[in-house]
């Protein structure tokens, strides 16, 4: 068997591994198996790189491949210590924005060792130059238009820019036209591939990619983040034509298409249209009429919220990003025991989007050894909370915000929410008056049946603990 052959082989297998990777991480249960699936399909991929460039007597390929692994992994494992789970959204946009450049550069060198070559090094290949030209023109393109977006989610996302859409007169015109104009360059450049093309596409790409989602506003972010992931993969795929290797192409076409599904089970979970995100915000101009909100809000102690809670026949916790900043799952997690012991039914209600990535608060919560049967779905406690004495909001803001069910003008208009403020009493755990992260303000603060118990969330809870 020739080494091309047992490379080939090899990568048949890594494939089925990454499919197999995929189906476990979808399940709680299976997922470290899901992991470990992934691991050895990533292991056999470089075994087999690696080998293939060694049987070809290319040393220095070899050496260059061992540095720049050795490399990344010591980044990769210092970076993976240290970030914190409310970190992981900007990291992974970070690292889409290296897979897009990475897929701008293999690109260039596609060009530069081909089109752009001495003439006569093409007919070598035996390529047809026509194709080789289009499969540039596409990666460059998908992948500088990952690069930038990427690069405008991290800055969003960890707070350097303002989350805010961005909203240029006549956007989606702008965006629509940027893609005409990338198809006419695309045919000019098969037909004569010149630098001077690519070089245009190039800084179209890249432009297109950062208008597209600077035009997305915060609460759209996480979407907008699981939708670059499937860029990545189409821009790693695109990579895999280019180099002629199977296994890019077949890793890039499932991380594309398992990113766009979960894009669009996001934006159904959201209730935003697939197309309108994907497309830079389409059709949401940005001018929002939000109603003023106003009123007076009632402070609470941690005393008076233990006496609520002893009195209650029936707590639900909604958690959100707060209480992983405040690292309060453990405290929260001994407040159920402490209350299911006193007989008090207590269950949560999990928001999709709660926190910053997805399954954000199941993480946080599995880990504190909160029993899985407790944890329910928005979907699966939505119609219970009006029964519910007392609700909990611990660090959560927009997933329980009113004025997405009852502000037509809201910017968060549409998207489903936790109905906490039908249940008879709720308690806001936050530090402030502060808005959440779609920066709009909360009339739940200021109802009736609401009570803000300020201060940070592991403290305050704690505090409950000990007046119980
Ligand atoms: P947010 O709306 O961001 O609200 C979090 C609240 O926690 C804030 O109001 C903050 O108020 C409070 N908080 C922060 N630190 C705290 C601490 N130490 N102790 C107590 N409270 C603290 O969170 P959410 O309700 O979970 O909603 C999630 C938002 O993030 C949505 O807009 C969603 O679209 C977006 N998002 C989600 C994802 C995914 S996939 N889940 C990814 C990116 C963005 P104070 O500052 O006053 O304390």
């Amino acid at each position: 068997m020739s080494a091309t052959t047992a490379a080939s082989a090899a990568y048949i297998v890594a494939g089925l591994l990454f499919v197999l990777s995929l189906a476990g991480l979808s399940r709680h249960e299976t997922a470290k198996a899901g992991n470990a699936y992934g691991i050895a399909g990533m292991a056999i991929a470089l075994v087999a790189t690696i080998g293939l460039a060694w049987r070809n007597g290319d040393a220095l390929a070899v050496g260059l491949i061992v540095v720049a692994m050795a490399l990344g992994a010591a980044i990769g494992i210092w970076r993976a210590r240290i970030v914190e789970m409310t970190g992981m959204p900007e990291l992974i946009a970070l690292l889409h924005s290296f897979v897009g450049l990475a897929a701008v550069l293999v690109g260039w060198n596609g060009y530069l060792s081909v089109e752009g070559a001495p003439a006569g090094e093409a007919e070598e290949l035996g390529l047809p130059v026509g194709i080789h030209s289009a499969e540039v023109a596409i990666g460059v393109f998908i992948g500088a238009v990952t690069f930038t977006g990427s690069i405008v989610a991290f800055l969003k996302l960890s707070g350097r820019i303002r989350s805010n859409p961005l909203v240029l007169p006549g956007k989606n015109a702008l965006n629509v036209g940027a893609l005409a104009v990338f198809v006419g360059l695309t045919v000019v450049f098969v037909v004569s591939p010149g630098l001077g093309v690519l070089s245009a596409l190039t800084v179209l790409a890249l432009a297109l990619g950062w208008h597209l989602v600077a035009s997305i506003g915060g609460g759209d972010m996480p979407v907008v983040v699981s939708m670059l992931n499937s860029y990545s993969g189409w821009a790693a795929a695109a990579s895999g034509f280019l180099l002629d290797n199977d296994l890019l192409i077949i890793t890039g076409a499932l991380v594309g298409s398992s990113g766009a599904y979960l894009s669009y089970i996001m934006c159904q979970a959201m209730n935003r249209s697939f197309l309108s995100v994907i497309a830079g915000g389409f059709g949401n101009e940005g001018s929002t009429t939000a109603a003023a909100v106003e009123g007076e809000h009632t402070e609470v102690t941690a005393e008076e919220v233990a006496q609520l809670l002893r009195d209650a026949d029936s707590v639900v916790i909604t958690p959100g990003y707060g209480m992983a900043v405040a690292h309060a799952q453990n405290a929260v997690a001994d407040l159920t025991r402490t209350l299911t012991d006193k007989g008090v039914e207590v269950r949560f209600g999990i928001h999709p989007v709660a926190g910053r990535l997805p399954g954000h608060m199941n993480v946080l919560l599995a880990e504190a050894k909160v029993p899985y049967d407790v944890v329910l779905e928005m979907d699966e406690i939505n119609d219970d909370l009006a029964k519910t004495s007392v609700v909990l909001v611990i660090g959560a803001n927009d997933t329980v915000n009113p004025a997405a069910a009852e502000d037509p003008g809201s910017p968060i208009a549409g998207m489903p929410v936790l109905h906490v403020w039908e249940a008879e009493h709720v308690v806001v755990f936050k530090r402030s008056m502060s808005t959440g992260y779609a920066g709009v303000q909360n009339p739940l603060f200021f109802r009736e049946n609401t009570r803000m118990l300020f201060g940070d969330a592991r403290e305050r809870v704690e505090d409950i603990l000990r007046a119980l």
